[in-house]
């Protein structure tokens, strides 16, 4: 215990000397998760270790092949159910999750191995917009359909509920009247992939 106490305070003292391994989650195109593979690629102190979907359609895949980024596509009972999903996180000594446009509950065994280290980016600025079925273009499309002057992203921590865990940070953008869902959709990504890779490098050199 004391010694733990001491290599604690000696790794927060150099922000963090250890490199961290991440795990990206992810159900569809994948365009942020490439983001941030691309991001830390020459890094020396994060490695993208691991892509997880929960679709074998979802081109993240697809990105994570072209990248020689290791990943794999497990079916519902799988996800629901959680122990392979925490082998392959242990396998590859994962020690951070980064939930980039992943639709699936992740399983309470994975929440209780990773505690505050899973993060979630939300389209639009929570409490707004979140919840079951907002996802994607939904969100923008409900952001216009309620007249909003402005809209932006969320990057939370994952807890039991969709879009509920504590919120890290959030960016704005302005929603023009003449804006489309699409428009609206272009200036979020914007957001996401200059902002995600840098709050996640953030937090990493936080925690040891
Ligand atoms: C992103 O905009 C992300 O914020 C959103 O899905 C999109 C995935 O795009 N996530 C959610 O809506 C989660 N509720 P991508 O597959 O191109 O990265």
């Amino acid at each position: 215990m004391h010694l733990f106490a001491h290599f604690s305070r000696f790794c927060a003292g150099f922000g963090g000397f250890m490199s961290k391994n991440i795990a990206i989650f992810a159900s569809g195109n994948g365009t942020n998760a490439e983001n941030i593979i691309r991001y830390f690629q020459n890094s020396e102190s994060v490695n993208v270790k691991l892509v997880l979907a929960d679709r074998e359609t979802a081109f993240v895949l697809e990105r994570a092949r072209r990248l020689n980024v290791p990943f794999a596509c497990l079916d519902k009972a799988a996800w629901a159910d959680g122990t392979v999903v925490l082998s392959l996180l242990e396998d590859k000594g994962i020690d951070f999750i980064v939930l980039a446009g992943f639709l699936a509950r992740v399983p309470d065994c994975i929440l209780h191995a990773y505690p505050n280290k899973i993060i979630n980016i939300h389209p639009s600025l929570l409490p707004k917009f979140g919840g079951k079925g907002m996802y994607g273009g939904h969100v923008h499309e409900a952001v216009v359909a309620a007249g909003e002057t402005e809209t932006g992203i969320t990057i939370h921590y994952l807890n039991e509920h969709f879009d509920e865990g504590e919120i890290i940070v959030q960016y704005k953008c302005p929603v023009l009247p003449q804006d489309t869902a699409e428009d609206v959709a272009k200036k979020v990504h914007a957001l996401e992939y200059e902002y995600y890779p840098k709050v996640i490098g953030g937090l990493l050199s936080e925690v040891c």
